[in-house]
């Protein structure tokens, strides 16, 4: 046993000031204001908080993308996750063209059994539709797989069309499953890229003016029609603009069940970091991802709906390559692969620009980092809540620490940061993962068990 005493515990029924955690084994025992049992080892945790370890609800470890794989496997990419205090991942097993779900889940478990040091589980990406998937579906529901992503963006690459998305949605409420939702309208995106080349603009300032946020608000609304007429719960994956927002609203108020979630990038940064029209740097080129950063207006409508409940948790895309080797070989901005990391610095971000900007409530950041994604993807009670017969996934935040985000002190294995100079307010300190001590005052420990699979039930699609 062990007691994390005299922190602001921060529970699902509010912040326990002075309060402690009591872990036991791999469990957390009790929650409340308790004394040391005679010889119980205890943890100080004064001035600090004490959270949910972290639910990261969107990644991509050991993907392949093209002629790329990502930078972080599961190896790396949940070391970095559990010295950032996130100590469960939702991955993207993704079911190539031609592949079988059964393929990609297989391939991904493969992928992570064995490397991965946080506790995890799957959505299943489906980069087309055929009508046997419906069945496949189902399959892999049974193996704990039951929220899956379908995009409408990557025209003649991963796209589907209209009635591919009925049939999916149809296929998914019948199973009690959810589905997320890459929300671009793809061709127009391809359109505006192919015109934008055409033009002779090659640079990382046309990624984003190519991906216009209308084209978002254009996606959701489209799936609000076709999910209504499907009758079926889903959700919009890293929701980055205020049109898409208000897309989300209008659905909503025709009465569909739709989750929203946001990331990092869409509430931290602008699209100030692609530089100007002539700006090629390696700098412009890290910020290539999709949907691209929005507006500091945009930033400001997510904050607000992020405290308010209209989004619901935070994940961050954590989808890693290179500047150099990767994002440095691509002749234009059209060819620079996709995505950026920050699985590592997602808590400490959200408490910063979150709680100590006033932007976010400690129980609000609790739900929006943990319990939410826990819920919604089917592993709470297990996950995601400081709460008696929960695993005991517990990080311990000091909030006074100023810093400043440098990529040299980061275990993500990626040559860069996009948040590389970022000051930050609040350090990780401690994190265990099922009770163990996985990081003491801000050190990862060397030696670390390995994650568990975690098989998700029926999604909570009522969180807000
Ligand atoms: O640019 C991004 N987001 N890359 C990762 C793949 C995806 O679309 O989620
Ligand atoms: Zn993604």
């Amino acid at each position: 046993m062990t007691l994390l005493r005299g922190g602001r515990v921060v529970t699902p029924e509010g912040v326990l000031e002075g309060g402690c955690v009591r872990i036991d084994g791999e469990t957390i025992a009790a929650v409340g204001m308790l004394e040391p049992r005679p010889g119980e080892p205890v943890l100080d945790c004064t001035g600090c908080v004490v959270l949910p370890g972290g639910v990261e609800s969107h990644c991509h470890l050991d993907l392949e993308a093209g002629d790329h794989v990502t930078a972080d496997d599961f190896a790396t990419g949940t070391r970095a996750a559990l010295a950032g205090g996130t100590t469960t991942v939702i991955d993207f097993a993704t079911a190539f063209h031609g592949q079988t779900l059964t393929t990609g889940f297989d391939r991904w478990s493969a992928k992570a059994e064995g490397r991965a040091v946080t506790d995890y589980a799957f959505h299943l990406a489906m980069t087309q539709w055929r009508d046997e998937l419906a069945d496949e579906m189902g399959e892999v529901v049974s193996r704990g797989v039951t929220s899956f992503k379908l995009y409408l963006a990557y025209r003649d690459t991963m796209m589907v069309d209209d009635g591919q998305v009925l049939a999916a949605l149809t296929t998914s409420a019948r199973l009690g499953a959810t589905i997320g939702f890459h929300c671009e309208n793809g061709v127009l995106v391809d359109t505006l890229v192919k015109a934008a080349l055409a033009d002779g603009h090659t640079t990382p300032h046309f990624h984003a003016l190519t991906r216009p946020a209308v084209l978002e608000a254009e996606a959701v609304d489209r799936l609000e029609v076709i999910a209504a007429l499907a009758g079926a719960p889903h959700y919009v994956v890293h929701l980055s603009s205020a049109l898409g927002l208000e897309a989300v609203r209008r659905g909503r108020a025709t009465g569909n069940t739709v989750a929203a979630e946001t990331c990092p990038q869409y509430l931290l940064l602008d699209a100030g970091a692609y530089g100007g029209p002539d700006d090629d740097s390696l700098r412009a080129r890290a910020f290539v991802m999709s949907p691209p950063l929005r507006t500091a207006s945009d930033r400001n409508a997510l904050w607000a709906a992020l405290a308010s409940g209209e989004v619901q948790f935070v994940g961050t895309d954590h989808c890693s390559f290179d500047l150099v080797g990767q994002k440095d070989a691509a002749t234009d901005f059209a060819h620079v692969p996709n995505g950026i990391p920050g699985i590592e610095l997602r808590m400490a971000l959200m408490y910063s620009a979150g709680v100590a900007a006033g932007r976010l409530d400690l129980t609000r950041l609790a739900e929006v980092t943990a319990t939410n994604a826990a819920r919604y993807f089917g592993l709470h009670p297990r996950k995601g809540a400081l709460v008696p017969g929960a695993d005991a996934d517990v990080l311990v935040l000091d909030p006074a620490p100023r810093w400043t985000v440098t990529h040299a002190a980061l275990h993500e294995n990626v040559d860069h940061t996009p948040y590389e100079g970022i000051e930050v307010q609040g350090r990780v300190r401690d994190v265990f993962l099922r009770g163990h001590r996985a990081v003491t005052d801000g050190h990862l420990a060397e030696h670390l068990p390995a994650g568990h699979y975690l098989p998700c039930g029926p999604p909570d699609t009522a969180v807000r």
